[in-house]
């Protein structure tokens, strides 16, 4: 029987993104959860808020660094010519008012792709964007990182300038994220620049409440992914059996959450056709953020192709957002 066959045997639910990973996450001995499964509507307010809080630094971090190089960064990534802008996983693009200010201020006008899986989140960054700055052209594009850069629009000579920001990176695996930069790389040209936005490795005293917050928003938000499978595909899991986790995984340079078990229990998720038995003290794995030190950032620039410009940082040194040019 080959991998076809046997997929089309599986639940009809099982058959879609999130059923699928539910399914195959669920089933194996360690029990994953994909992050990206955090972001229905519910989960993306809960991060909105996560990013207001006072332990969580990353948000705020950036965007001081922003504030205070915006200009540096444009006349960087610009030099003699005009610049257009993209955004990978634009979300809501809170921070990115900052950057476009500072190419209007430069160049006067300019054109804007926010790309983003979520509609929702683009129509609002289209929104704000265009409200605030009417010299900014939004150009939304709802799209994935992998192809989306060949379908954007080129402006006759001018440089492109691609923002991935907000360490969004910090989810991929360290194979997964060099694959990204290479794809990223070969969708450009000569002389366009990626913006990169990356969390730097900290004190644990620091990382831990970031992730683990006093008022418990983060504990909501990890915990709301099993209320949209309850929702979505028919589930029954007891959010009162299951404790949110964050952990420092020093060796691996990441924060991982997890939610555990309290109890030994049985959850059955009808729309998969399946029963899932947890231990008590079992987790499930649902996210790692992984931090960079400054060296690891140049070193997977420079295998993915690019050629590092200029980088900037808060004077903490807690956030780095590296500009790296095509050769
Ligand atoms: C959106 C992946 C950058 O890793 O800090 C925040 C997500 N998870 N709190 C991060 C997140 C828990 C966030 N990123």
């Amino acid at each position: 029987m080959n991998a076809l066959s046997l997929l089309s045997r599986l639940p009809e639910a099982a058959q879609t993104p999130l059923g699928a990973e539910v399914y195959f996450g669920l089933t194996k001995i360690h029990k994953t959860l994909s992050p990206w499964l955090f972001y229905d509507d519910e989960g993306s307010r809960l991060f909105e808020r996560i990013t207001e809080l006072d332990e969580y630094y990353p948000t705020r971090t950036e965007r001081d660094i922003f504030a205070e190089y915006g200009d540096d960064i444009l006349e960087a990534a610009a030099g003699d010519f005009r610049l257009q802008m993209i955004e990978l996983g634009a979300g809501t693009a809170t921070k990115t008012g900052l950057l476009l200010e500072a190419a209007v201020r430069r160049q006067g006008s300019v054109l804007y792709e926010p790309m983003d899986v979520s509609s929702t989140a683009l129509e609002e960054a289209t929104i704000r964007i265009e409200e605030r700055l009417p010299q900014v052209t939004v150009l939304p594009r709802v799209a994935d990182y992998t192809d989306g850069l060949s379908a954007s629009a080129q402006e006759e000579g001018h440089r492109r300038l691609v923002l991935y920001i907000g360490s969004s990176m910090g989810n991929f695996e360290p194979d997964d994220r060099l694959q990204l930069l290479k794809d990223i790389r070969r969708q450009l040209s000569e002389g366009d620049t990626l913006l990169l936005g990356v969390d730097l490795v900290k004190p644990e005293s620091v990382l831990i409440p970031a992730y683990d917050d006093s008022s418990g928003i983060t504990a909501e938000f990890n915990l709301n992914v099993l209320r949209r499978i309850n929702r979505e595909l028919g589930a029954n899991f007891n959010l009162d059996c299951f404790v949110h986790r964050a952990v420092w995984n020093r060796a691996e340079s990441r924060i991982e959450m997890h939610l555990e078990s309290t109890v030994a229990q049985q959850v059955s998720i009808p729309g998969l056709e399946i029963e899932v038995r947890f231990r008590d003290g079992e987790t499930i794995h649902t996210e790692n953020s992984y931090k960079f030190t400054p060296t690891g950032v140049l070193d997977l620039l420079a295998k993915s192709g690019f050629h590092s410009e200029k980088r900037w940082y808060d004077e903490r040194k807690w956030f780095g957002v590296f500009l790296a040019v095509v050769p």
